[in-house]
Parts: structure tokens; sequence; C-alpha cells
């Protein structure tokens, strides 16, 4: 099978925020406790952080994580978290049925991402608590000093600001699972007091008001057209969540999902700027998608969790060879939307629906950690628009799906051009014959490709590698031509340097 493309560097989409490689650590599951956090195991450093975990997520170069949830922020009091351990109280956790000790908590947090490399995106409470306790805590956090909050934290250890950059005004509000959830008029009336009142303590940070918690949602739109309209002016980002399965194992619909997921981004950045235009603003409000994920593996076994327990084995997705490549897929969808999604969530990064998983002797890597990671670590620059002719299928629920999705990206600081692509034809090798102008000068340095015979294959503790990318050198340059080859059911990520 062929396929044809052209890019231009004069012709671009936009700028990478970094951010959109961004993930979510939840208090949920073996996230914190038995993830980042373990202290009685020899595998941790002297606060407790694993360092096997802290080294994969270097690895990943994950700009900025999401903090403490998710569903879990709706019942989350900041305040028990804080200050002498012997002190802090175990609470009932509703939104998992769990117990939560909060030996973990808020200033533990910002400590792991100092030593993860990472910015953290703090989410407040505006399910079960309102926008004091959310002023407050900012205050707790960001400010320097001379009030009886940012004492306290000083007095906890901390005596520098924490500086935390980006908030989460709630979480999936819209939801009838989520503890305080609201109607569209209510939570955005609540999220415009809070926003202004945390900008007052600290007006250098940025805001996401919670859009729909999925694209299916019964209010979608609607919800995020109201929201919009109380809030508009106090917030940066609306946020988008989705997670996708294959529940029918119909492997080629699952794969074509990304075109729902581009469906989606489309939608929420024509509600934005319909928004824009009513209320006749300059300002344009940005995609935050800050959880996005397969999710789907573990519901069976989720079901027989006991009540009350401990950080139980919760959400534990053991994800396969096609997940990668939708995960692949999704990637490259908001890559070529980068002009306005700013930010982004893989949900979650340890254990929880995540690419790093770990037990009591050691972390390994699952399948979807090698697109994320090539992502992270190479796809930084300007993404170009490109003109794409591809074979097209047809499956259950979709129409017209390209076989390839691929996205170009020029890193003018580093004199690189990489392209991720993604081959869904599960039988067929595809030919991209793809012109690349102004690039002659340039020549190929590295192709991975990752596939595998078993579209159902995984990484597991005892045979961590069997799925991971491996070079190739299958594909030619000349005279600003590219000639790659995208092998069957294929994530690939290729390099050009001047
Ligand atoms: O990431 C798991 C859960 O999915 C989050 O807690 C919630 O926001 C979403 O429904």
């Amino acid at each position: 099978m062929k396929a044809e493309l052209i890019a231009d560097r004069r012709f671009q989409v936009g700028e990478i925020d970094r951010h959109i490689y961004g993930s979510f650590i939840e208090h949920l599951g073996r996230a914190v406790y038995g993830g980042i956090y373990q202290p009685d195991s020899p595998l941790s450093d002297e606060q407790g952080f694993r360092k096997d975990v802290l080294e994969l997520v270097r690895e990943l170069q994950v700009p900025i994580v999401r903090y403490p949830g998710g569903n879990f922020v709706s019942g989350y009091k900041w305040e028990d978290t804080v200050g002498p351990k012997e002190k802090r109280p175990a609470r009932l956790e509703l939104a998992w049925g769990v117990i939560e000790d909060n030996s973990f908590g808020l200033n533990e947090f910002t400590d792991w991402a100092k030593k993860a490399g990472t910015e953290v995106m703090m989410a407040v409470n505006l399910g079960t608590r309102g926008p004091l306790e959310a002023k407050e805590v900012v205050e707790y956090c960001n400010h320097k000093g001379g009030t009886a909050l940012s004492d306290l934290r000083r007095e906890h250890g901390y005596e520098e600001p924490h500086h935390i950059p980006v908030w989460c005004l709630g979480n999936e509000m819209d939801g009838p699972w989520q503890m305080g959830a609201k109607t569209a008029y209510e939570y955005g009336r609540i999220a415009n007091e809070a926003a202004k009142m945390m900008r007052l303590v600290d007006n250098s940070i940025e805001l996401v008001a919670c859009g729909s918690s999925n694209l299916n949602m019964p209010t979608f739109g609607s919800w995020e057209a109201e929201v919009l309209e109380q809030c508009y002016d106090n917030i940066n980002y609306i946020s988008l969540h989705q997670y996708y399965g294959n529940r029918s194992n119909d492997t080629p619909d699952f794969l074509a999902k990304s075109q729902a997921f581009d469906e989606f981004i489309t939608s929420v950045i024509s509600i934005c700027d319909y928004v824009r235009a009513k209320k006749k603003r300059k300002k344009k409000i940005y995609l935050s998608m800050d959880e996005w994920n397969v999710w789907y593996h573990s519901n069976e076994q989720d079901r027989k969790i006991e009540k009350w327990s401990k950080a139980p084995h919760q959400l534990e997705d053991v994800y396969n060879m096609e997940d990668a490549l939708l995960i692949g897929s999704m990637m490259i969808t908001m890559l070529k939307h980068c002009d306005r999604v700013k930010m982004a969530c893989l949900a979650q990064l340890i254990n929880v629906i995540a690419p790093i998983m770990t037990s009591d002797t050691g972390a390994w890597r699952q399948t979807i950690f090698y697109p994320y990671m090539h992502g992270s670590v190479y796809g930084r620059g300007t993404v170009l628009q490109t003109m794409l002719e591809v074979p097209t299928y047809d499956s259950k629920s979709f129409r017209d799906v390209p076989y390839v999705d691929l996205v170009v990206i020029d890193n003018a600081k580093e004199e690189e051009l990489v392209l991720f692509a993604v081959n869904k034809n599960l039988e067929e090798e595809i030919t991209v014959s793809c012109e690349l102008r102004q690039f002659a000068d340039y020549h190929i340095l590295e192709h991975q490709m990752m596939t595998h015979a078993d579209l159902k294959a995984v990484n597991t503790e005892a045979d961590p590698d069997n799925v991971k990318p491996v070079p190739v050198e299958t594909d030619s340059f000349t005279d600003s031509m590219l000639e790659v080859k995208l092998p069957a059911k294929s994530w690939n990520m290729i390099r050009l340097k001047k």
C-alpha cells in the first residue's frame, strides 16, 4: 500500500507547548502508595520515594503532573495532608471506597516532583468545598510568608513557596458519580468566584475549568458553553477527558477511535470560539486534555475490590500492542491541534492505568510507555501542516478512516525533523513518499519502530521487553524526498537531522 505526504517548513500549525506531554497522579490504587512512595522498600530513598520509579519518570521527561485527583479531589481536605505525619488523620476516601491515611501529602508531592524533574498541576476541591478553601491552598503553597497560611507552610519545613503554576478548578463536575456534582451554571459560577479569589492571591497562576467528562456525556456542548459563559475572563483552559476501550475486540474499530478524539477536540475548539465571539473577546481559551488513555482491561477485576482497603490493586490495566497504537494515534491527533491543545495529561503515570508498573521488587515499562516517551523526548518544536493522501477503511462505527496517522515536527532548535506515524493496516506495510520542502540538507538519523506479531502482547515484570521499539533501516532520503516504510500495525518515530 502507498501514501503520499507534502510538508513545507513555511506552513505551520503552531508551536508545541511542552505541557502537552503531562501526566497525572491521583490518590488511587497503588499510584502513590506502592507506586511513587514506599517508605519500607529497599528500593526507596531516604524520603520513601521509589528510586526505580523516579528513574523511569525522568526517562519520560514528564513536564507537569496533575495531582491529587481525579474523583479523589472532590473529597480532598488539603489540611489533612500537611504537617507532622503522626498527627494526620486517616479518612474514608469515598470516591474509590478505600482508606486514605494521608501519610503522603501535598508537600511530599512537591518534593517528589522536584526529584522527578517535573512541575505540579494542582487540583482544588470544588465538589464538596468552595472558593475559600481553594484560595487558602493557593496561599499555603504560593505565598512567600507573613500570613497564617504561608507561615504554616514554613513551619512545616518549606521556607520557600512551591510556586505551583497551574491549577484545576475541580474535576469532572458534570459527572453524576462526582461528589458535589453540579449543573453547568452552578459550576460555572463557583469556578469563576474561585478563580477570582485564587488569582487575587497569586496573579501568575493559570487555571483550568472543567469541561465535560467525555464526549458522550448527555450535557456535552451545552456544558462547555454555559461554563465558559460564566468564567471565560478568569480562566485559561477548559478540560477534556477521554478514555477508550476495545470491549468488543474489534481492533480496526478500536484504532479508528482517534477519529472520534479528533471530533471531540474540534468541537470543543468551536464552542470556545463561539463564546469568544459572543462575548467579543480577544482572549482565546486553550484546551487541556488532562485525562486521556485506554482504560477498560481492569474494569471487571475492580468490581471485586474489598471496600475500605488501603492502596488496593485498582485500575491496573495491562496494556498490549494495540493499546500502544491507539495511544500513538491519540498523541498525533493532539499534536495536530497543538495551536489549541496546550496541555494534556496521560492518565495516569504509575500502576493506575499507567505507562509504568511496579511490584515490591521492581518497575517496568508498559507498551504505551514508548509512544508517550518518543513524543515527550523528541516531539518538541513546531508542528507543520501536512497534506497526506492515504487509503482509508470503514469500520463498525467509523467511515473513511485513514490507514496512517502521521505528524511532522520541525525542531529548529535541535535542527531535527521528527515524524510520528501509526500504520493501522493490520496486514500490509505502507510506503509513504514524503516531500519535505526546505529540508534537502537533512539526513535520516533513526527510525524506531514498534510492532508485534500478536496485537494482544504485553510487557510483564518477568518479560519486560516483550514489546518495545527497535531500529529499522528501510527508509531512503534524497533531494527532499523521504521514502518511509511503515510495517503493518506499527508505531514509528523517524528523526532527520541537518
Ligand atoms: O483517572 C481515573 C478517573 O477517571 C479519575 O479519577 C476521574 O477524573 C476520571 O473519571
